[in-house]
């Protein structure tokens, strides 16, 4: 294998691909990286001169591709080209849970890594390393190889390419992925060529101390990232379990999130208790390590790890549950005011935010809905909720509610029933509520699923109060 890597194609400009080659860029100059997606409006967005438009939103990733884009970062849609010229290939393609067929709402719908096999396996040349970075099932490398290796036996031996896979899962947190990828907790390659491995470790060795650049076997390597997503959202649903025994018996969670998290075996990370985790992986990763499980017998580890989904469900669901109880038991006709519809702060990225079941919920309900969130766009909430636009004002399909997105937090505040905070943005921390309290209907109220608002301030505006886990 060739160990001096010069040419790096990343297949997938997605939240992973986009800031990871963006940082690899930055910190190898003399490494060619790139990026390429068959999606050529991603692409383009990628290219646009204002970088304010890039797809994905991240803090600190503008400044990095004003510095490398053009110079040794590349975002193109010649997919098959850049194949061809790379030493090392990532693979960072989007790995959703199917949605037919067999594994159906369970394991990962692998066909757009299976296409990327296949590309690489026709377009490839020489020697090249090919590097799983999206999430994958146990044992997905071996596919991988099968593939690569495949169209190399109908080659005229002369001709054989040579091929080397790596695990190597991101960690990275939407929102904080570029200090995530500039300070990574650790790297963690999995693999059995040596040579390929140090490859890459060579690569990460530019920016990240050797302690932190771990070497497993592949199937460790790709266990590793389902267990670490699994812990942290156990962590989660854990929290929240404990913020509705909260609710009902006088204590607050964040005093005992407090408590707990200072016992240095516990921890103080992930204890925030909220509306149930969100993103595009949790969920999928769980269903994942569940379907394994299965898959081999272990069915009461499956049961183990499916409840942290289950409790993740029955949070979203609880929340309009209240609402509905705190606003006498009807909604129709009230307007409720929605802060946040991104599944956390500092991201575009919705999918499979809590806020999309939590709207739906309500809309069910009757409501009109206002929505306002500093990243999102009316053409994803509608793609979200799957709505039709009618006459300026979007209905849900049963014609039931109706939602229209806000400008600013006074609009959707104006005449408004509730407030509801589903995503933790900074802006709503700081909301200037005597302002507020006068634009509502009264009695009005604030329903927090983050806990950050405080209590005493709001309630002094004679705005009633719910907060995630407060039973005081
Ligand atoms: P994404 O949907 O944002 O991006 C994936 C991109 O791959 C898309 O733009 C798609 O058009 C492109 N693509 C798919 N098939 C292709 C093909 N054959 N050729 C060229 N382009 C192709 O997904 P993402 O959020 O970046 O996630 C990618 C992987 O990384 C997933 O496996 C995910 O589980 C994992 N991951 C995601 C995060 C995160 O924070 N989003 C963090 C760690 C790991
Ligand atoms: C998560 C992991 O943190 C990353 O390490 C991993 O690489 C990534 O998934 C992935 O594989 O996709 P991400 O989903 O971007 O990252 O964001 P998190 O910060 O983990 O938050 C996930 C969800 O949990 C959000 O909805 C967030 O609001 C919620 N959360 C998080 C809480 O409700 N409480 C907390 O204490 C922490």
């Amino acid at each position: 294998m060739n160990s001096e890597v010069k040419h790096i194609c990343c297949i997938g400009a997605g939240y992973v691909g986009g800031p990871t080659m963006a940082v690899i860029a930055d910190r190898c100059p003399h490494i060619q990286v790139n990026v390429v997606d068959l999606n050529k409006k991603r692409i383009s967005e990628w290219n646009n001169s204002d970088l304010s438009k890039l797809p994905i939103y991240e803090p600190g990733l503008e400044e990095i591709v004003k510095r490398c884009r053009g110079k040794n970062l590349h975002f193109s849609t010649e997919i098959e080209t850049y194949i061809s010229t790379a030493d090392m290939i990532f693979i960072s393609v989007n790995t959703p849970i199917k949605q037919k067929g067999l594994g159906a709402g369970q394991t990962s719908d692998l066909k757009w890594i299976e296409a990327s096999a296949r590309q690489i396996s026709k377009h490839a040349k020489g020697k090249t390393i090919v590097v799983e970075k999206s999430t994958l099932p146990v044992k997905t490398a071996k596919v991988i190889k099968d593939i690569l290796e495949g169209s190399n036996r109908e080659m005229d031996p002369n001709e054989r390419k040579s091929f080397s896979v790596l695990s190597n899962p991101e960690f990275l947190a939407e929102g904080t992925a570029i200090n995530d990828l500039e300070r990574p907790d650790r790297v963690l390659i999995g693999g059995d060529n040596k040579e390929s491995i140090e490859a890459l470790a060579k690569i990460y060795s530019h920016w990240i101390e050797p302690e932190k650049i771990l070497r497993t076997n592949l199937w460790s390597s790709e266990l590793s990232k389902l267990t670490a997503n699994a812990f942290l959202a156990q962590r989660i649903s854990s929290i929240n379990s404990v913020s509705a025994i909260c609710e009902s018996t006088g204590a607050n969670i964040k005093e005992v999130a407090k408590a707990i998290g200072m016992d240095s075996r516990i921890g103080g990370k992930f204890l925030k208790a909220g509306p149930g985790f969100g993103g595009s992986c949790f969920k999928k990763d769980i269903l994942n390590l569940v379907y394994i499980c299965n898959f081999y017998g272990l069915n009461e580890v499956a049961q183990y790890w499916q409840k942290v989904v289950d409790i993740n469900i029955w949070q979203q669901n609880r929340i309009a549950k209240i609402v509905v109880q705190k606003l006498f038991g009807t909604l129709s006709e009230k307007k409720l005011a929605i802060l946040g519809f991104t599944f956390k702060a500092n991201t575009n990225d919705t999918r499979e935010s809590p806020a999309i079941s939590i709207c739906k919920d309500l809309l069910d309900e009757g409501c009109n809905l206002a929505i306002f969130d500093p990243k999102v766009s009316s053409k994803k909430v509608e793609d979200d909720l799957k709505t039709k636009q009618s006459k300026g004002v979007k209905q849900n399909d049963m014609n039931f509610g109706s939602w229209r997105l806000s400008k600013t937090i006074e609009e959707a505040a104006k005449d408004a029933d509730a407030l509801l905070i589903l995503t933790d943005w900074d802006l709503f921390k700081n909301i200037e509520w005597k302002e507020i309290a006068k634009l509502m209907r009264e009695p009005s109220w604030l329903f927090d699923t983050r806990g950050i608002t405080d209590k005493e301030t709001v309630q002094s505006f004679g705005i009633n109060f719910w907060s995630i886990g407060d039973g005081s």
